[in-house]
């Protein structure tokens, strides 16, 4: 029962300033470079959330010491080839598909055979999309059913590939660039557009990759990595979690935000973007460059007038986690918003296209929803009044998130059920709501 939120009452107006947490994607990279770097790495702020954890541990399996505090992370790493590789070892990569992707390609030589589980959700997703070009390495990698649990077993003698990256997919993208630092002679990517944060971290620590971007997709040479320099780090905050408070500002009354110290890499700003053209009002302040990437502080006012988009698939893979809480300006915007070729939102931790088209058509805006698009039907004057219950949505994080802003920002009385999911990536979401409720 305690597991469960029940939300009856609008958020009044507020003109407040917060700090989200760490970035997960910089945390668990940071996490994954320091356990190939030869010494000690130290990172502030880093997201203390289960995935995170998660990658932790993950690296502690690999014989890598790790101190870790509320303030701070210390890892011990022994070098590229440093990891003491037992046999029969379990990596548990929980709901994180950046963490049990990633760390597929830096297990690429592993000489013993490695297991990789997940909880329900992840176990359900694709790791072929990454277990194929892994194996064209020289990785011996067997699926259950395209997905978790799966088995690795690396190669001494590894192939350069060359590797085309259709989907926008970082996670794959970087994977393979991990295992690029580890295989002698040039492994060629070229990949859709896609968050950069790995690309950024291999140029920060001065690492043998080249990186040539045109308009749609980056070609990426990625060669062996003799040696990694250890990386002390400040990890910004994370966009993701910062977009929940972007759109309850945006939706709210009368309301003004301050969010300090974001993450505002080109490549992971497209809900700004959206927001904006739809008539949101959000301005970044303060920016400045931190080891790469770029960080602001980004003020938000409410919006009286919100109007509907026809949005590019440009833009998708540049708000790829931000959708769910999109649709929600969607739904209060005058006319027909439409949002295409996002069939990847379906792959996530939850398939967070139809779960995205379920909650909005609860709060009774119609949608037409397809395999890869959906048609928002906004209504600006949007009051909900009834009894919504949201449950067994494979506890997704995003889902639950988006639901209480929903149920903040539109009235109604809410029973919205696994709160406990916010761990995963947030765990201080509902201390920062109750913050700006008071
Ligand atoms: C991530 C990449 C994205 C994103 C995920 C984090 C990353 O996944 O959805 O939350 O850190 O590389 P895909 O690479 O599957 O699009």
């Amino acid at each position: 029962m305690s597991n469960l939120i029940k939300i009856k009452n609008k958020i009044n107006s507020f003109d407040k300033t917060i700090i989200v947490s760490g970035d997960k994607s910089l945390s668990i990279r940071w996490i994954l470079f320091s356990s190939l770097a030869k010494g000690k790495s130290k990172a502030f702020n880093l997201l203390l959330s289960d995935d995170v954890l998660a990658a932790i541990k993950a690296v502690r399996k690999l014989g890598i010491k790790v101190k870790l505090n509320k303030k701070y992370c210390i890892i011990f790493g022994n070098g590229p080839n440093g990891f003491k590789y037992k046999k029969n070892i379990i990596i548990d990569s929980k709901n994180s598909g950046t963490l049990g992707r990633l760390i597929m390609g830096i297990l690429i030589d592993t000489p013993h055979k490695i297991k990789i589980i997940g909880d329900k959700s992840l176990s359900k997703r694709d790791f072929n999309r990454i277990a194929e070009p892994l194996k064209k390495f020289g990785a011996k990698i067997k699926l259950k059913n395209k997905g978790l649990p799966l088995t690795i077993k690396g190669s001494k003698n590894l192939n350069p590939i060359k590797y085309l990256e259709n989907k926008g997919s970082a996670q794959c993208k970087s994977s393979v660039i991990f295992a690029g630092l580890k295989t002698e002679g040039k492994t060629l990517i070229k990949a859709k557009k896609s968050r950069d944060h790995t690309e950024l971290l291999c140029k920060h620590l001065g690492l043998p990759v080249k990186v040539k971007k045109n308009k749609n997709y980056d070609f990426i040479e990625v060669k062996k990595a003799k040696k990694i320099k250890p990386l002390n780090y400040k990890i910004p905050s994370d966009i993701s979690s910062g977009a929940f408070f972007i759109v309850l500002t945006t939706l709210a009354d009368n309301s003004k935000l301050l969010i300090k110290n974001v993450n505002i890499n080109s490549s992971r700003i497209g809900v700004i973007t959206i927001l904006k053209k739809m008539g949101a009002n959000i301005k970044f302040k303060n920016k400045r460059n931190y080891k790469g990437e770029a960080i602001a502080d980004i003020i938000v006012n409410s919006s009286k007038k919100l109007k509907a988009i026809n949005c590019s698939s440009k833009l998708n893979s540049q708000a790829i986690d931000e959708f769910l809480i999109i649709f929600l300006v969607a739904a209060k915007s005058r006319g027909v918003s439409y949002f295409k070729d996002i069939g990847e939102l379906n792959q996530k931790e939850s398939p967070r296209l139809k779960w995205g088209s379920k909650i909005l058509n609860k709060m009774g805006i119609k949608t037409i929803t397809t395999d890869s698009s959906i048609k928002i039907f906004g209504n600006p004057n949007l009051t909900i009044k009834k009894n919504i219950i949201i449950n067994e949505y494979l506890k997704d994080h995003r889902v639950f998130m988006t639901s209480v802003i929903a149920a903040l920002t539109f009235g109604g009385t809410w029973k919205i059920h696994d709160k406990d999911s916010i761990k995963t990536s947030f765990p201080n979401f509902l201390n920062i709501i109750n913050n700006l409720v008071k």
